[in-house]
């Protein structure tokens, strides 16, 4: 039997390293990747409210919007209008997996400034879009970016940071892109009365922190691991000591040098992943991410200004509900940073399930019983909706949310971590995509019954996270099959008959002492 993978990826918290401002400000800049992702995940729905948008590019909708008859529900049921939002995702599914490549090949560095390229020339697109044609090219450009720079921002700040800050930057990305989301929120809010060029600014604001990225990009550093595996191990060790602040980085370069072989050696990683050994993480990898678009999150990520004015909110209520439900995500995304290796993943996941369930069925009802087809909500009832669409994305923030990205990029071995981590991601591409193609259809056929679609899903998810998933908190990576895969209940089934067998054949490195 081939002997197991045992890699020191993950590093050792005791390397010796200070956290110097090289790393600080290298972190900052690349993490503005996940603040352009963010703003473009904001920015969309706001802009879809606004009339001189929609008389430009969907007079269709801008006519059935205003029609006095016209079915609350279906106002805003266009395939093109959702088009708009969704291309960027199809286009993000096909970039990931090039980025993935550019990533191995030429680095992290030029795939972050690829990024910005795209970010920069979709933002250009869509501020200057005459037709839909350009408005669909601009959020394209803009997707791929997001496909660029989720697959090297990650990976590039994991690679630099010294080992004891390494999740808690994790979870900081996905706070950037909270922030990014609320940044889009409130700009849309102040565009909104600027007439009737409001959503070009908008949607030309994405052009600064893309200019930012751009520009941070040519002064960011190279990771040591990417200059290592491409060849360069002299540089690697030069940019090694300079961004630790320290010259003693023997033990950390020659971990990473080990890694490097290590990785090399396991380059059939698409093929381990077909392994039924393999099928555990995968499954839970890649399903967390499904689940954490059948949430319904992105319904209000995208779609919250609409769903408001859908509820009888003017405009200006509409965007400025939309802040609040965003402020409420980046506040409560704080609660995971401080949370996750205290409380556990799965004590997360299942309480966040009930709060979220909780408020998306009274939303339902709520909804059913107050919003019939044509009359307007009353006001109170559609604060009291909103009140719980905080407490709902709260829920999800604390946990789904950080945890979806978390968990996928923790349970892999190494000898799948890449290929596996690239399925998570692009299943997360594909459902958002899904979700933001198909909801104001689903709404339109299934008016308030949208919401219990969600509540069913989420039934679901929480039994999983309940009976299936296992705990993964305080578990170094290196170890999960070992102590989590191999004894869970369920998922040991998987290792009882071609335990190890055919596994790439990896030396562990030898212990020392
Ligand atoms: C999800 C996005 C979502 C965002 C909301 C992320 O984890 O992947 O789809 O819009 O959270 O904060």
């Amino acid at each position: 039997m081939a002997p197991i993978v045992i890699a020191k990826s993950g590093g050792d918290p005791d390397l010796p390293a200070k956290l110097t401002t090289q790393v600080i400000v290298c972190s900052v800049i690349a993490a503005f990747g996940g603040l352009m992702f963010g703003y473009d995940i904001g920015i969309s729905g706001g802009v879809t409210s606004m009339d001189d948008f929609l008389i430009k590019f969907f007079p269709t909708v801008y006519v059935n919007k205003h029609k006095v008859k016209e079915n609350n529900y279906c106002k805003y049921n266009n395939q093109y209008l959702q088009l708009f939002t969704s291309s960027l995702y199809l286009a993000a599914i096909v970039a990931s997996y090039f980025a993935s490549m550019a990533c191995k090949k030429f680095g992290r560095k030029p795939t972050i400034q690829a990024a910005s390229i795209f970010f920069v020339a979709g933002a250009i697109l869509n501020t200057a879009a005459k037709d839909l044609g350009m408005l669909i090219a601009g959020r394209l450009c803009l997707g791929a970016g997001v496909g660029f720079g989720n697959q090297a921002v990650p990976l590039f700040i994991s690679e630099i940071a010294p080992a004891k800050y390494r999740g808690g930057l994790n979870i900081c990305f996905q706070f950037l892109i909270t922030v990014g989301i609320l940044c889009a929120n409130l700009i849309n809010y102040g565009t909104s009365r600027l007439h009737p060029n409001g959503w070009r600014v908008s949607l030309g604001g994405a052009a600064v922190p893309a200019l930012f990225l751009l520009i941070g990009s040519i002064i960011i550093v190279e990771t040591p691991t990417s200059l290592i595996e491409r060849g360069k191990k002299d540089k690697g060790l030069e940019t090694l000591k300079k961004i630790r602040g320290v010259d003693n980085v023997d033990k950390e370069f020659e971990e990473l040098l080990h890694a490097t072989e290590l990785a090399k050696q396991a380059k059939h990683s698409y093929r381990n992943l077909m392994k039924r050994s393999s099928r555990p993480q995968l499954i839970c990898g890649t399903i967390l991410q499904v689940f954490q678009q059948f949430t319904g999150i992105n319904v209000i990520m995208f779609y919250a200004p609409v769903l408001f004015q859908t509820m009888g909110f003017g405009g200006d209520a509409s965007l400025l509900s939309a802040v609040v439900t965003g402020l409420v995500n980046v506040l409560s995304t704080l609660v995971a940073i401080f949370t996750v290796d205290k409380i556990g993943r799965k004590k997360l996941l299942v309480q966040a399930a009930i709060q979220m369930l909780i408020a998306q069925t009274i939303v339902g009802a709520v909804l059913a019983v107050h919003l019939k087809s044509t009359n307007a909500m009353p006001s109170n009832y559609a604060i009291f909706v909103v009140i719980l669409i905080c407490l709902f994305v709260s829920g999800f923030a604390w946990s789904w949310g950080p945890l979806g990205w978390l968990i996928p990029s923790e349970i892999f071995p190494l000898e799948t971590r890449n290929a596996g981590f690239f399925f998570a991601v692009s299943m997360n591409m594909v459902c958002t995509f899904l979700v933001a193609q198909a909801f104001l259809s689903m709404l339109c056929s299934m008016r308030s019954g949208i919401f219990f679609f969600f509540v069913v899903w989420i039934i679901i998810m929480g039994t999983f996270a309940i009976f299936l998933l296992p705990e993964t908190k305080g578990i170094p990576i290196d170890e999960m099959n070992e102590s989590v895969w191999k004894k869970h209940w369920f998922w040991k089934r998987y290792f009882d008959d071609d335990d190890g067998k055919g596994d790439v054949e990896i030396q562990a490195k030898p212990e020392e002492n």
